[in-house]
């Protein structure tokens, strides 16, 4: 047996021999606990999220833009049917024109393609729909800013032709109440009109222009269009719809519905980009952080890990915003410089690296990000932020750096020079390492073996294992080595059968959450993953949070993550079983266990029982000391069947009950059957 008594007290609640001799009859015995006085630190920052830009998490998702494709830079290389006019069909109302893309006068170089509208004759308008991501789904009454880069090339006809009368002067913006040259619609998709707004004709450099569009009606489905009623040519560029209401009103924001789910969570840090998204399918595909700042027309969009377009709108400045409105830490992964292991779908022997002549420049790009986050104002990098809106400091603390690489020669190389600069520069940094996707195997052992060499200060762990492997293995972290580098679990999930997200599946990692409460001190960050996935888009499941264009679906494990979240705790209160009713086993298998916390900032004592017995459990409860027999307990229970699941686009059947005791209430009540059950006795009534 791993287990240490005298080290890891608590460990002893789920060991014990006794097996339940029915589990239909509800156990009689009660379960005896007792909450040590004597308090042990634990990390403050333990339970977070982690956000990737997978399942259409953030274009499509989470960031607010409607128009799929604003930049015309689709193409090919990135997915097979694309082109540059992927997202966009020619409209032709009685007239005729063509639409094409050109390149001739990049907007930036980093936005190298446009689109060219021409109108040769005007009908009722000629231009161009999008149906944005499955369509756009507007609200009545609200308003959607319409924004885009235009260039006027030629009035009349472009290539000879009899004179033309009445050309539109470029840049007179129309009278009030006169239909301008160029306008931009949201109409549903059978083309009936919601909201109407004129545009004047650009001049002859790129020119902004913008507009509002409010609906008259709700429609899940519009489409925005931009006709041309005049006979024309112009460049077109970053056509843009966002929602003037985003998550804090946030300009280039967040999707406010979306967003509040994440924000309700109160994660202590969210750790982005990624996952594989980071370090990218090929070293031309990493995921580099200078692209994704500034004016939106000077990011570089790029192909997705995921197979999609990444827009780059939901950028570094952007990550940081978010992480600041929610008081979350922000957790930023950076290649560690080579490339995922499966690049190219090479099962594992895809991995590429930087070459070595690169590897200073790319050194000084993770430096300049932590100028970035924590400059000065007046530094290069935090004058770019300051550019950006926010002169004062992202207060950054960590960084990671690579994901869950194979452990390579190249690999420990590159790490090596990073770290070793990072450390020099910004000792101040946590800096996270990375030992493999797994609990086991030859990444993980290398992974260690390496960190322990490099003395790494904190190494990120990945597993998705069955529900089993998580009552199997609370006492994984029990072994840990408290003097060697502390973990950050990155990713973790329960996989269920047909990997549903079930309740069983939740009351797994809700076990094995309060694992990792009992070894906080050597477990200093936790997040589930993936966050996101969008209904009929989901490209990997199970996901916390199920959405789409207008509705939010949180899972059973949602409710778990935000319970023990909204519940943690800095100090640990070990638990030890003061009675012989550890009827814990049943067939060799933990049917409960439970952890202590204590939230200094409150002096609340939260106690977090998980049990997947199919028997109602008495439960006893000793604090000695430490609480009042009148004080308030919340008593917060989530429970059912075990293979019930919150599925997507239905009423939710599993929801956290709660209710309001005293602590000489606290015994009257079994723990019900299948159920995460957490009681917090208040400090101050
Ligand atoms: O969370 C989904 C993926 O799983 C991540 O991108 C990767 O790190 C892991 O393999």
């Amino acid at each position: 047996m791993r287990f240490h008594r005298a080290l890891f007290p608590v460990a002893a609640l789920w060991v014990g021999s006794m097996l339940m001799s029915s589990l239909s009859v509800a156990q009689t015995v009660p379960l005896e606990l007792k909450v040590s006085a004597t308090p042990k630190k634990i990390s403050p920052d333990l339970f977070g999220i982690f956000f990737e830009d997978l399942n259409f998490a953030a274009d499509g998702g989470l960031y607010a833009e409607l128009i799929r494709n604003r930049s015309f830079d689709f193409d090919a290389t990135e997915n097979p049917s694309w082109n540059a006019l992927t997202g966009w069909d020619r409209v032709e109302r009685g007239g005729r024109g063509a639409l094409s893309v050109d390149a001739t006068v990049p907007v930036h170089a980093n936005n190298p393609t446009c689109a060219v509208l021409e109108v040769f004759e005007p009908g009722d308008g000629v231009g161009m729909s999008n149906a944005g991501y499955d369509g756009i789904a507007v609200t009545e009454g609200e308003a959607y800013d319409v924004s885009l880069l235009a260039r006027h090339l030629y009035s009349g006809n472009r290539w000879g032709g009899p004179r033309q009368e009445n050309v539109v002067a470029p840049a007179t913006p129309p009278r009030a109440g006169e239909r301008g040259p160029i306008l931009v619609r949201l109409e549903t998709k059978e083309g009936e009109l919601l909201a109407e707004a004129s545009l004047a004709m650009p001049g002859k450099e790129w020119t902004r222009l913008t507009a509002t569009l409010t609906p008259t009606r709700t429609d899940k489905e519009a489409r925005f269009v931009l006709l041309m009623n005049v006979k024309a040519g112009v460049a077109l560029d970053m056509i843009s719809l966002f929602p003037k209401k985003t998550f804090r009103n946030r300009a280039n924001g967040l999707r406010a519905d979306l967003a509040q789910h994440i924000a309700d969570l109160k994660p202590r840090f969210v750790r982005f980009p990624g996952g594989c998204l980071v370090h990218g399918s090929g070293v031309g595909n990493m995921y580099r952080w200078k692209d994704t700042i500034g004016p939106i027309e000077e990011r570089k969009g790029q192909a997705n890990l995921w197979r999609y377009h990444q827009s780059m709108g939901l950028g570094y400045f952007e990550y940081f915003q978010f992480c600041e409105d929610i008081g979350a830490k922000p957790v930023p992964v950076v290649p560690a410089g080579v490339s995922c292991q499966n690049s190219g779908f090479t099962g594992g022997t895809g991995q590429r690296a930087l070459p070595m002549e690169e590897m200073p420049a790319y050194i000084q790009e993770v430096l300049d990000l932590i100028e970035y986050a924590n400059g000065p104002a007046d530094s290069t990098w935090g004058a770019r932020r300051a550019a950006a809106g926010h002169p004062e400091p992202f207060g950054l603390e960590y960084l990671g750096v690579g994901n869950e690489e194979h452990i390579t020669p190249a690999f420990k190389e590159r790490f090596k020079l990073i770290y070793d600069a990072v450390k020099a520069k910004h000792p101040e940094i946590t800096v996270i390492g990375t030992v493999g996707p797994s609990w086991q195997g030859d990444d993980y052992e290398a992974g260690w073996a390496f960190t322990r060499e490099q003395k790494i200060e904190c190494v990120d762990e990945h597993y998705y294992v069955a529900p089993d492997w998580f009552w199997d293995h609370l006492d994984y972290y029990d072994k840990y080595d408290r003097n060697s580098a502390t973990v950050y679990l990155g990713e973790y999930a329960a996989h269920d059968d047909g990997r549903r997200s079930t309740l069983r599946s939740a009351l797994a990692e809700a076990a094995y959450m309060t694992s990792l409460e009992r070894n906080g001190e050597v477990v200093r960050l936790a997040s589930y993953a993936p966050l996101l996935g969008k209904h009929r888009r989901t490209q990997w499941t199970p996901n916390l949070i199920y959405f789409d264009n207008t509705s939010v679906s949180p899972t059973i494990n949602y409710e778990v993550q935000k319970l023990f979240s909204l519940n943690a705790g800095d100090e640990l209160l070990p638990i030890e079983i003061t009675s012989d009713a550890d009827a814990s086993k049943r067939e060799g298998k933990v049917q409960w266990t439970a952890s202590c916390v204590r939230d200094s900032a409150t002096g609340d004592l939260i106690v977090k029982v998980v049990s997947r017995s199919d028997a109602a459990l008495p439960v006893r409860i000793e604090l000695g000391g430490l609480a009042s027999s009148n004080a308030k307990v919340i008593r917060t229970v989530l429970s059912g069947d075990p293979l019930a699941e919150n599925a997507f686009g239905v009423p939710a059947s599993i929801r956290p009950v709660v209710t309001e005791q005293t602590v000489a209430d606290i015994h009257a009540q079994p723990l019900p059957p299948h159920s995460l059950t957490i009681l917090r006795i208040v400090k101050k009534n």
